[in-house]
């Protein structure tokens, strides 16, 4: 398991800016719009994980509840979580305690602010997580370089943006047309969890910055599309169906373009990061 050091300094603006939604996030796990988003992401990732012999080392950066971490763990990887939520840190040991001790093992949850990591993290990760984080960052393209800086040249990075065309889809989904036609130009928005000036991101924006940073895109997903605008419903019969459709709509044009989320998968050239 990693032994390195951790940052503990908090990023002003971006602990800042989740924390004051978290409450909010933490009640709607579980739920069918987070079981939609979690399990869309797993199988999404899973489809491109490298079948080898042995754990993969990944990071989870922004590992929140760590729901990814503990299903990656499930696989026999080994995985840190890192977050500067001490709430949210706090709700992913408690999940992780519930696991079997293999899987435990594989598991270590830090404290830090992926901004701010080290140099000795650098190239470290076959595999490296974000999810539904770079959106209360101040910048894309700084998030998508401190990402790629942590990956291993060949290593792969699984990363989950706000989708900027999905911020009208659920304004006008939910009846709400000036906040639609608002929407139309927006670039930031005020989320369910309360937080205002949330930043979206279009699929090629992603794409561009990761090109930036020695990375390219191998696939992109839409990540819930006909489930965003739902209310507190949870999974009842019939779910199975619904994660299909979501499924089937996150992989094909037009639809993966109008989803919530942007799932994207990439993987860093060889000889980035300086190898
Ligand atoms: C919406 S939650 C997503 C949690 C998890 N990745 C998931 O998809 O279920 C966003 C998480 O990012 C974390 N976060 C925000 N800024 C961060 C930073 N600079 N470094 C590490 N974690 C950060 C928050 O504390 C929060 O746990």
């Amino acid at each position: 398991m990693v032994t390195a050091s951790w940052p503990t300094v908090s990023p002003m603006g971006a602990e800042e800016k989740f924390g004051r939604g978290a409450d909010e996030w933490l009640s709607g796990l579980g739920l069918v719009r987070d079981a939609v988003r979690q399990e869309l992401v797993h199988r999404q990732l899973l489809a491109h994980l490298p079948q080898v012999e042995g754990p993969l080392r990944v990071l989870d950066a922004g590992c929140g509840q760590g729901t990814q971490a503990i299903a990656l763990a499930r696989l026999g990887h080994e995985v840190v979580g890192l977050d500067v939520s001490g709430k949210l840190l706090h709700e992913a040991r408690r999940s992780a305690a519930e696991e079997p001790t293999t899987v435990r093992r594989r598991l270590c949850f830090v404290s830090g602010d992926l901004l701010a990591l080290g140099d000795e993290h650098t190239g470290s990760y076959d595999v490296v997580c974000c999810h539904g984080v770079a959106m209360y960052l101040p910048s894309l393209d700084e998030a998508i370089a401190a990402l790629c800086a942590t990956c291993r040249p060949d290593g792969l990075l699984s990363v989950l943006t706000r989708n900027r065309a999905g911020i009208a889809m659920r304004a006008g989904m939910t009846g709400d047309w000036v906040g639609a036609i608002e929407a139309f130009d927006a670039r930031h928005y005020r989320n369910r969890l309360g937080i205002e000036a949330v930043r979206a991101d279009e699929p090629e924006e992603v794409q561009a910055a990761l090109t930036g940073r020695g990375a390219y895109a191998v696939a992109w997903y839409g990540v819930r599309l006909f489930t965003d605008h739902w209310g507190p419903e949870r999974p009842g019969p019939g779910f199975a169906e619904l994660l299909a459709a979501e499924e089937e709509a996150g992989r094909r044009d037009p639809y993966r373009s109008l989803a919530a989320l942007t799932h994207t998968i990439a993987r860093l050239n060889g000889r980035a990061n300086g190898h």
